[in-house]
């Protein structure tokens, strides 16, 4: 199989997360290792959709210098874009009106034209649908499982997610002297769309006295209720950790933009509305922190750079083996492969029964249920 490897391409998709570029430079490495060749395509498939956007071209060569002390930088060095999924692209119709087109064969001619063997996509959910896709259609491809979220089935964890939750972390210590001193409700709204990983793993680290997330709708009077007893015992402040997607038990999700061909909902605003309810049922003042997009940056941890340098070397290990199809996971002590048919589409939530989502509860932190 390894003599059929000549030359392979690597892409990043979907919203970043810290671990990117080691995950790049390993799959370089590794690859020049195998006297392969390594290609980048710009901003998710956009470098080959459309090439008129990068005069330095939408596809290029990335040698071990192009690589070189980018383990350690958050980001990616090929950018990215969680809009234009190539399955179901918006395209402008003549009379005005958006089709969803379908652009994946593009995709495959180009890798037919260029003599592009194999691909490694790095991506969380909808990437990896995107490499199902490819892979049906006949391209050799191996994904490697990215996103903060950490909701993706099958691997113990993503890499970025536990640099999301060690920054969520540190910003829930910094906020418990002020909260205190100035005896407020402190709400911080962290990412995590349609799963409570990030506030759930933040939440317990960073001692919050209640966390919400998307896998519990929550009653706001049970959260109000656990303020109080606080300050019935002297503790006359609050942290409430909420994920975006967190939704009232008799309420909606906040959603700031709908969906629409190509991409996703955009969610934010819960902290917001929870803040004012918890302000008006407790009488005490609240403050929100949106940390976001913060999550998302800086420099990944040890365990995110290990992570992604052991997930790119194997990518890059299973595609000279012959793996096609799969999704490189991480099954302590070590990396496999699960099929990419079992992973797409799937998404992770905090299951009700893990003992961190107990171990919470059994320290006293609330739910809102
Ligand atoms: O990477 C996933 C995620 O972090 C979600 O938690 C969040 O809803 C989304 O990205 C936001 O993405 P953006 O604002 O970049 O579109």
């Amino acid at each position: 199989m390894t003599s059929h490897i000549r030359r392979i391409a690597i892409c990043t998709g979907g919203g970043d997360a810290p671990g990117l570029n080691a995950v790049i430079r390993a799959v370089v490495i590794a690859a020049a290792n195998r006297g392969w060749e390594c290609y980048g395509i710009r901003e998710g498939f956009n470098g080959i959709l459309f090439p008129e956007r990068y005069p330095e071209g939408g596809v290029y060569r990335l040698t071990r210098d192009k690589v070189r002390g980018i383990g350690h930088l958050g980001g990616t060095i090929l950018g990215t874009t969680n809009k234009g999924n190539p399955l179901h692209f918006p395209m402008k119709m003549p009379d005005g009106t958006t089709k969803d087109v379908d652009r994946t064969d593009e995709i495959l001619e180009y890798f037919a034209k260029k003599e592009l063997d194999a691909l490694v996509s790095i991506g969380g959910d909808g990437s990896l649908t995107i490499a199902n896709a490819l892979h049906l259609k006949g391209l050799r491809v191996v994904s490697v499982p990215k996103t903060i979220d950490n909701d993706l089935d099958k691997t113990f964890t993503t890499f970025g997610f536990d640099t999301a939750v060690g920054f969520a972390t540190e910003c829930l210590d910094r906020l418990h002297t002020t909260a205190e001193s100035h005896q407020r409700v402190m709400v911080v709204e962290v990412m995590g769309r349609y799963a409570g990983w990030i506030a759930l793993h933040a939440g317990i680290a960073g001692g919050a006295h209640a966390i919400l997330i998307p896998e519990i709708p929550f009653d706001p009077d049970k959260v109000a209720a656990k303020i109080l007893e606080r300050d019935s015992e002297g503790r006359m402040y609050s942290i409430i950790v909420v994920a975006e997607g967190a939704e009232p038990a008799h309420g909606h999700r906040a959603v700031l933009e709908p969906a629409e061909i190509g991409h996703a909902e955009r969610l934010g605003g819960i902290g917001e509305r929870i803040a004012k309810v918890l302000q008006d049922k407790t009488g005490k003042d609240a403050r929100v922190v949106v940390l976001g997009h913060l999550l998302r940056g800086g420099s990944p941890t040890s365990f995110d750079r290990l992570a992604a340098m052991r997930f790119g070397s194997a990518a890059v290990r299973g595609l000279a083996e012959g793996q096609t199809g799969v999704m490189v996971a991480l099954a302590f002590p070590n990396v496999n492969y699960v099929a990419l048919e079992d992973v797409a589409g799937r998404m992770k939530g905090v299951p009700l029964d893990s003992d961190t989502l107990q171990t919470a509860r059994d320290v006293g932190i609330c739910f809102g249920d």
